[in-house]
């Protein structure tokens, strides 16, 4: 397959985005038996084959970039994997079949499939580790430092949205490693909110008014950091990262990957290089964002939020009947 850099592409990718609604839901619905079963790599394994039979009936150009892992880990959906039915625009895909498997496998809230899809050559592939991470909505646009401290964040962010810093929602993933950004929270008199897993729902809540999320903030994985961006992106909402290779080879395979610099700063429009992209989220178990895949006399009903960039940029919330 000839593969063309986004920039040399003409052709707008925004009409694949309902094609890949059905390979959310499909993935959402295919992962739902498992739910509560403790079970995780079945769930992920059905999430994963859903999504790719669906996937293949697309016509595009597919290339996964973030996926289940490299080719001789992952059977299915593994990164340089080539979906669809080789005509139609070609597009970088990022995906997530279960994202929060273990709230998923325990029964717990906040589970979701999610993808994200931009033209081919724009998605950054991040290797799978560790990434810093600081996501703000609109109004925060182009106030956050991933190099300052939280505290300096949330003054500039506070001023910028005309809260008072004491008011400030910051969500941040439970975990002893963000013992100090919870401190500088408290210290602050802001509000934290804290989550056990799926950065990806927090990022998203900051650029949701309804979800009174003012700040993302904490280390979670690179992978679910690039479609987080995307989603921001497509939001009006803002993205900064850094990788944290925790040894020299975890750094030297950011190296390999074509990331010259790991210890770089990384914007929003260097992790997702084009406007034209979208990203897609569909419910397994229920959360604060989508509720989750639900069965009534016969039907499956399921909940899903596709979210559109460029000149698009608009969201809509989609609950769906599969009768
Ligand atoms: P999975 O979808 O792979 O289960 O990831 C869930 C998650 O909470 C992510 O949202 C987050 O980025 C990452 O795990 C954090 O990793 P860790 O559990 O090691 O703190």
């Amino acid at each position: 397959m000839k593969t063309k850099t986004y920039s040399e592409s003409q052709e707008c990718i925004q009409p694949l985005s309902m094609d890949f609604l059905t390979v959310a839901q499909q993935a959402a619905i295919a992962s739902y038996p498992w739910v509560g079963k403790g079970k995780k790599n079945e769930a992920d394994g059905a999430g994963t084959e859903a999504m790719r039979n669906q996937m293949n009936l697309i016509n595009m150009q597919g290339l996964i970039v973030i996926g289940e892992g490299e080719m001789d880990e992952a059977p299915m959906l593994y990164i340089g994997e080539e979906l669809g039915t080789g005509k139609g625009p070609q597009v970088d895909i990022a995906v997530d079949p279960v994202e929060g498997t273990n709230l998923m496998s325990k029964g717990q809230d906040n589970s979701l499939t999610v993808i994200a899809v931009s033209p081919r050559g724009s998605l950054l592939h991040a290797p799978d580790m560790y990434m810093h991470k600081i996501a703000v909505g609109p109004r925060a646009k182009g106030c956050i430092d991933i190099e300052a401290t939280l505290t300096e964040n949330m003054k500039s962010v506070a001023k910028a949205i005309g809260k008072n810093i004491t008011e400030l929602k910051v969500m941040i993933q439970d975990r002893p490693r963000h013992d100090d950004l919870i401190k500088q929270v408290f210290d602050a008199g802001a509000i934290v909110k804290l989550f056990s897993d799926g950065d990806v729902t927090g990022a998203i809540a900051t650029a949701i008014d309804e979800m009174d999320v003012d700040i993302l903030v904490g280390t979670g994985g690179a992978p679910e950091g690039v479609i987080a961006a995307t989603a921001l992106k497509c939001l009006g909402g803002d993205f900064q990262a850094k990788l944290a290779p925790r040894n020299q080879e975890e750094f030297n395979r950011c190296i390999q990957m074509g990331l010259a610099d790991p210890d770089k700063v990384l914007t929003i429009d260097e992790i997702v290089k084009s406007d034209d992209c979208f990203f897609v989220a569909t419910g397994i178990t229920d959360g604060i964002l989508l509720k989750g895949v639900r069965k009534k006399d016969g039907t499956i009903i399921t909940n899903s939020l596709i979210a559109g960039g460029g000149s698009i940029q608009n969201f809509q919330f989609i609950e769906a009947r599969h009768l």
